[in-house]
């Protein structure tokens, strides 16, 4: 009697953890196969969340490197491809005496005497109208925003692009730090406002994209500078020149404490020759919001065999100019598409592009509107 009562609780038991694993299970099955649209969500919000507490762990480990390592802060430190930051020595950084004499006939030098170094910046906004004006009257930019040194032949014939909605507010500050800047450095510039028209979310990728093959219809360009409208940079003597291998102006925000998030991070502001970007096959055009298709570009200049540099030590300083609406969406697709970098490279970029543009020429840009959306870029399966 005692037995079989024990056995009757026994099996009671195993029949209702069998009930509980049951519905454990079916419920399982349910978003799996009935809402797999919930159950994938679900797992992409818990990988991004991986991936981000992996990229913050990087950051804080970064972090702490610099502030133990305290010679290396005081003048700062290079991290060409951010692998080991205490090797890299601060180079000397020699530059030409006031009474250089420039020669009509060869080029620029890189290291010009009126390259100061630290920039006043001045974040008051400020009417186009009156940079227009300064800039077309006093600093002799042509009309569509182009600029030549006379002194000179100039080392780097440079695009600027610069992906824009929204931030009408932010280009006359750039244009005010920027076109001097630029003028110092004695490069042949001009600058491409690429703006997106449409309701889909903002391809900041795709515009480059877009960008790069307007401004080739203008000039042979040499370098091409991929550029935030809300990225100032500090230092004048952030060459905006190209180099052999891609490179990353960008590379202390102040946002980001003056610390480089991680190590691959080639957000904000980078550049790369026509001749890379061409072979990198540009942007990747499916990033559709904010985030991720500046790490799918890092991946894509190391799957070419090419290393990224950036500017030591103070030189690679930037503001940012606060925001007044963050009114784009975050790209949550990124971490799937991010690793399928490699098979996607030689598929979708600038190879698989159209667009019809509207252009425009104000005083110191060409403004190149474009309405995107993802049908402009078909891309087969991999
Ligand atoms: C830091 O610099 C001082 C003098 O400049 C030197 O004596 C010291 O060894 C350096 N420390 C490290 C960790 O490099
Ligand atoms: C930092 O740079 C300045 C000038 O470039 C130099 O005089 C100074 O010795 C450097 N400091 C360190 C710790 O290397
Ligand atoms: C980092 O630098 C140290 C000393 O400069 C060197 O001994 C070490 O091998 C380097 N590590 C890597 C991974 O290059
Ligand atoms: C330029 O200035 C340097 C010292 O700053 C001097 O040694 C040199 O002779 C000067 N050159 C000319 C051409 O004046
Ligand atoms: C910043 O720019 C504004 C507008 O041009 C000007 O009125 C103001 O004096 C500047 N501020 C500084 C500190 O230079
Ligand atoms: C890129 O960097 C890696 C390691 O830092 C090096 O082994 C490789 O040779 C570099 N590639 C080029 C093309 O310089
Ligand atoms: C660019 O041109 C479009 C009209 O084609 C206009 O609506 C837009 O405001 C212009 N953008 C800029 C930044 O000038």
């Amino acid at each position: 009697m005692v037995n079989w009562r024990r056995l009757l609780r026994m099996s009671n038991r195993s029949f209702l953890a069998f009930i509980f694993f049951f519905s454990m299970s079916t419920t399982c099955l349910y978003f799996i196969y009935v809402a797999p649209g919930i159950a994938n969500t679900y797992f992409f919000m818990v990988q991004a969340q991986g991936i981000m507490l992996r990229d913050n762990v990087r950051t804080i480990g970064q972090m702490i490197r610099l502030y133990t390592n305290k010679n290396s802060t005081v003048n700062g430190t290079d991290y060409p491809d951010g692998s080991n930051s205490s090797e890299y020595l601060v180079q000397p950084t020699t530059y030409l005496p006031e009474n250089f004499t420039y020669a009509q006939n060869l080029p620029c030098p890189e290291r010009l005497p009126s390259m100061k170094g630290l920039l006043d910046v001045n974040m008051t906004e400020i009417p186009m109208e009156e940079i227009e004006l300064k800039f077309s009257k006093f600093f002799d930019i042509e009309f569509g925003g182009h600029w030549k040194p006379k002194d000179c032949r100039p080392r780097w014939k440079v695009a600027i692009l610069i992906p824009f909605r929204n931030r009408h507010e932010h280009l006359p500050i750039l244009f005010q730090h920027l076109i001097p800047m630029l003028q110092r450095q004695r490069l042949q510039f001009a600058f491409y406002v690429i703006e997106q028209s449409g309701s889909q979310p903002f391809n900041r990728a795709m515009l480059f994209n877009v960008g790069f093959l307007e401004a080739m219809k203008d000039l042979n360009w040499d370098c091409l500078i991929f550029h935030d409208v809300d990225h100032i940079p500090e230092n004048d003597r952030n060459y905006y020149g190209c180099g052999q291998m891609p490179r990353h102006f960008a590379a202390k925000l102040d946002k980001y404490m003056y610390i480089l998030p991680y190590s691959e991070f080639f957000g904000g502001v980078s550049g790369l020759t026509v001749e890379q970007f061409r072979k990198i096959n540009g942007f990747p055009n499916a990033f559709w919001g904010w985030g991720g298709e500046d790490d799918d570009l890092w991946n894509r200049v190391h799957y070419a065999g090419l290393n990224v540099t950036r500017p030591e030590g103070e030189i690679g300083k930037y503001k940012s100019i606060p925001h007044h609406h963050r009114g784009e969406v975050q790209f949550l697709g990124r971490y799937k598409l991010l690793r399928y970098s490699k098979e996607r490279q030689h598929l979708d970029g600038l190879n698989n592009l159209h667009y019809s543009p509207h252009i425009s020429l104000s005083n110191l840009y060409k403004n190149i509107t474009v309405d995107l959306y993802p049908e402009l870029a078909p891309i087969r399966d991999y």
